[in-house]
């Protein structure tokens, strides 16, 4: 004879800010995403990011533990009932070593105090908007992509997500081929995204670094699109340092300025989550 226990009341947070994990996907031995249940109080702007994590060990001396806390872009956007993340794994890493496990039922804490660049608010109206990111870098367009907003404010949506290889695409290739089919926003998608995926280390259709792509022009081509220029073309940016500093100057060189929410201008940027 079987036992089978069905769970009615909800999980008693036992963590402070505690929300509890409603599914986990792993794309790569390297990638992972994960959703989670959003606090009722919690308003925030697409693109925006909060603090993450879970308790860490308990300190050898004094026995206490503490929170181990990392920034992470909420991927998904403004309006879900839930909250979705998009992390790294690195396997000596303080956070990633223990948040790569959880499972679904497992509890993470979250402080409820969205912040960040990487906001509509933060940019002066244009007709275009570029979205440019590398590796989990692509987490806060997971947000604007499905947010109203982007299509409201723009004719033309431009994502690139530039990765090593064709399987670290996979995460964002799946929600971009999933926006046209979205009850919510998939007829203000149409016509105006173009998804602009390229691989660094492995085969694929289009290979190289997206700033050399802007830097020879092979992007507009490729795209059909006038180079960037300050008076139609906005932009945001989220991958590792290198990246964001190398854009950066490609960026101003098009004559773009960098803006923030309290004085708008042509582009932004973000440090991805790294480690
Ligand atoms: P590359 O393979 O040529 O280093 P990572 O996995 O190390 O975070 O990198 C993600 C992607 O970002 C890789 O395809 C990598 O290309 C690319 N990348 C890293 N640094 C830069 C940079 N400074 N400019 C353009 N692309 C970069």
């Amino acid at each position: 004879q079987t036992t089978v226990t069905t769970a009615t009341a909800k999980p008693v947070p036992t963590l402070p800010d505690a929300q509890t994990v409603t599914s986990v996907t792993h794309w790569t031995d390297r990638l992972f995403s994960f959703r989670v249940t959003r606090p009722q109080s919690l308003r925030f702007r697409s693109g925006e990011f909060v603090m993450i994590g879970l308790m860490g060990d308990p300190d050898p001396a004094t026995g206490r533990t503490k929170p181990l806390l990392r920034a992470y872009s909420i991927a998904s956007p403004s309006w879900d009932d839930e909250l979705e993340f998009y992390s790294i794994k690195v396997q000596d890493g303080p956070l990633t070593s223990k948040l790569q496990h959880i499972q679904v039922g497992d509890e993470i804490i979250l402080r409820p105090k969205p912040v960040g660049t990487l906001v509509h608010d933060a940019l002066l109206p244009g007709k275009r908007i570029y979205f440019f990111s590398t590796g989990t870098g692509f987490a806060p367009f997971a947000s604007l992509l499905r947010e109203p907003q982007t299509y409201e404010d723009y004719d033309e949506v431009i994502v690139t997500h530039t990765c090593r290889d064709v399987a670290e695409l996979e995460y964002g290739r799946q929600l971009v081929e999933g926006l046209e089919n979205d009850p919510l926003i998939g007829e203000m998608v149409a016509g105006k995204l173009k998804y602009y995926p390229t691989t660094t280390r492995e085969e694929s259709t289009k290979m190289g670094r997206i700033t050399e792509k802007l830097k020879s022009g092979e992007l507009f081509t490729d795209l059909g699109v006038p180079p960037i220029s300050p008076e139609t073309d906005r932009a945001m940016v989220c991958g590792s340092i290198g990246l964001n500093n190398d854009l950066k100057e490609i960026l101003e060189g098009f004559g773009l300025r960098e803006g923030a929410n309290s004085e708008p201008a042509e582009y932004v940027v973000e440090k991805a989550f790294v480690g």
